[in-house]
């Protein structure tokens, strides 16, 4: 371990599993799942998965359940959502905002995702917020400024207490399913200058304390290599997290 910082794994399995498979794909997390490595891992299936899935998590120490969306407000009229009081009512701890899925498909803004930070704090959900530039924006060269800006919009407005409940999740978009994973040093550079920014508005022990994932087609064969990078503190994974195997072996690779 290099660091004091909390490492974790978490698999999000976007728009993926049946019911049944889906409790299969937990079962077998679970039962292979190493608890003693300090590795906190992070199942985020889909909505109507939650309440099963969560009930096998419980009691599993190091697991953990996350949502992948929540809304913005508590309760309502608004057809077809699910706020964050209902997520932590089935025992999520976390919720996944910003997600590059969310912004592109469902126009979710820096305003909308503060929104969503501050209820998803309120109801006692901590937050995997991610953050990530495009191809466009990586090839012209403005990458660092164009993610720490993601992040200073929707999370800088938070008290440092708050600020603790959020882990980073850099998840290069050109990178997200399509095999093309960051290389160890640019996912470095990224966290390196997240963390950066997260000392000049927190303070510098603040974001040595602060857990720092990466994202994007992020497997069995580089996960290690991508790990073993000093700001790299875990991995969001998408595709590889469908299979217990895979997605296992990635919780290994400290
Ligand atoms: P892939 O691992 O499939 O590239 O997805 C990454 C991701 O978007 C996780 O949130």
């Amino acid at each position: 371990m290099q660091n004091q910082r909390k490492q974790i794994v978490a698999g999000n399995w976007k728009m993926h599993k049946t019911f049944e498979e889906g409790l299969e794909l937990a079962g077998q997390i679970v039962s292979g799942f190493e608890g003693d490595k300090g590795v906190e891992v992070v199942l985020a299936p889909p909505f109507i998965h939650q309440k099963a899935v969560g009930e096998l998590l419980a009691g599993v120490e190091g697991m953990s359940l996350a949502g992948q969306n929540c809304h913005q407000e508590a309760f309502g009229a608004y057809t077809g959502e699910v706020s964050a009081e209902m997520l932590r009512s089935v025992g999520a701890r976390y919720v996944i905002l910003g997600h590059s899925e969310r912004r592109q498909y469902f126009g979710e803004d820096d305003e909308l995702l503060r929104a969503k930070v501050d209820r998803a704090l309120e109801a006692g959900l901590d937050i995997i917020f991610c953050c990530g530039e495009s191809l466009e924006v990586r090839e012209g060269g403005d990458f660092l400024s164009f993610v720490t800006g993601q992040v200073e919009a929707a999370l800088f407005h938070l008290e440092e207490s708050s600020m603790a409940r959020v882990v980073l999740a850099y998840e290069p978009i050109w990178a997200i399913g399509t095999g093309r994973t960051a290389s160890p040093e640019q996912a470095q550079e990224m966290h390196a200058h997240l963390r950066k920014k997260l000392g000049e508005r927190y303070g510098v022990a603040f974001a040595e304390r602060q857990t720092i994932l990466y994202g994007g087609s992020c497997k069995p064969t580089n996960a290690k290599e991508l790990f073993s990078q000093p700001d790299v503190d875990g991995g969001l994974i998408g595709g590889a997290s469908l299979v217990a195997e895979d997605f296992l072996s990635i919780c290994r690779s400290f």
